[in-house]
């Protein structure tokens, strides 16, 4: 796993993306920054803001820096970091290694801002601007396998280079065949992406297509358990407790699985006006000293009828968590 000091437990925090899309702004965010605070989320571990797609200038300045979109962000992206570390927070945003972001490539945001040709200044920008974690999302048909180690890994001694310890999360799985769970990307990220993305449902039949439901995750992932160790984590993608149509019943499931396969923690539910009953699941400080667990282990799988799953995950006091999954 990257030895680079950051991500040794799996990382906790909220990002814009599943409740916001591109709509985004610096008030927004400064609004979830106090909410994550208040309501004791960043107490129970929610550290990292990621400010996904959408967040820049669709043109870089004229000595090619990445610049933030000054009208949504008329602050600049060095006074946003600024605010969430004034409050305890960790300030993550979104770049992706080609020519354009997943949502420039889908146009719904103009201009083609990607880092290629660029590593070393956009990573040097980053930690100018005190950026703490970065997504870095593939989003291109084009490449083999290779090509995207070989890319990703650029970034990753872009960031190392500029001595900022950054983690490094990465998705390898947009608009491109599905590499994420072909290898441990250990070498590369701190985390990355095992499947296409999560939507706000349980099952959408899907083995590894858009959209996946939380339990079409679930079969993916589960198998990729012998990967996780400090340092290096598979991503399941963010959560979507509290953001309506789940059960509190297949919310709770959500959650514990992620917890118990050692996944980054990232809500994606609005934090500002969730119920007793998502603060409840995403606050469950015990499942979330599972995940935290110093030794890093994702919980293997001891038993599996094609309904009901055994997972067992080692911690660093002795002791074994086992989860006892009902999927059907
Ligand atoms: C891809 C990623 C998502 C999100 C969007 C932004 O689809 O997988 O998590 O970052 O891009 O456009």
């Amino acid at each position: 796993a990257l030895d680079n000091g950051v991500g040794r437990t799996p990382p906790m925090g909220w990002n814009t993306w599943n409740t916001f899309g591109c709509n985004i702004s610096e008030s927004l965010i400064r609004q979830m920054a106090d909410a994550i605070v208040s309501t004791g989320m960043r107490d129970a571990g929610y550290q990292y803001v990621v400010v996904d797609d959408c967040w820049f200038n669709p043109n870089r300045d004229s000595a090619g820096n990445l610049q933030g979109d000054s009208s949504r962000f008329p602050s600049g992206m060095k006074a946003l970091g600024d605010y969430l570390h004034g409050k305890g927070l960790k300030f993550g945003l979104y770049e992706a290694p080609l020519d354009k972001t997943c949502a420039q490539y889908f146009n719904s945001y103009p201009g083609a801002t990607g880092s290629q040709g660029h590593e070393a200044q956009d990573a040097r920008q980053f930690a100018a601007w005190g950026v703490d974690y970065l997504k870095y999302d593939w989003c291109s048909p084009s490449g083999s396998i290779g090509d995207q180690v070989a890319t990703f890994a650029k970034m990753r001694d872009a960031l190392a280079a500029t001595g900022r310890p950054i983690l490094y999360s990465i998705n390898s799985n947009s608009v491109h065949a599905k590499t994420g769970p072909q290898r441990n990307w250990g070498d590369v990220a701190n985390i990355w992406r095992t499947t296409e993305d999560i939507q706000l449902a349980w099952d959408t039949g899907q083995a590894n297509g858009y959209p996946m439901g939380v339990k079409n995750i679930i079969d993916v992932n589960v198998p990729l358990s012998g990967y996780a160790r400090p340092g290096g984590f598979n991503d399941p993608d963010m959560m979507e407790v509290g953001r309506g149509t789940l059960s509190d019943t297949e919310m709770r499931s959500h959650f514990s699985m992620w917890a118990v396969m050692a996944a980054p923690l990232i809500a994606g539910n609005d934090i500002r006006s969730m119920n007793a009953a998502t603060q409840t699941i995403l606050k469950n400080t015990r499942l979330i000293a599972i995940n935290q667990d110093t030794l890093g282990l994702q919980g293997a799988q001891v038993s599996y009828d094609g309904t009901r799953r055994v997972l067992a995950k080692r911690l660093a006091d002795g002791d074994v968590a086992v989860a006892l999954f009902n999927q059907g």
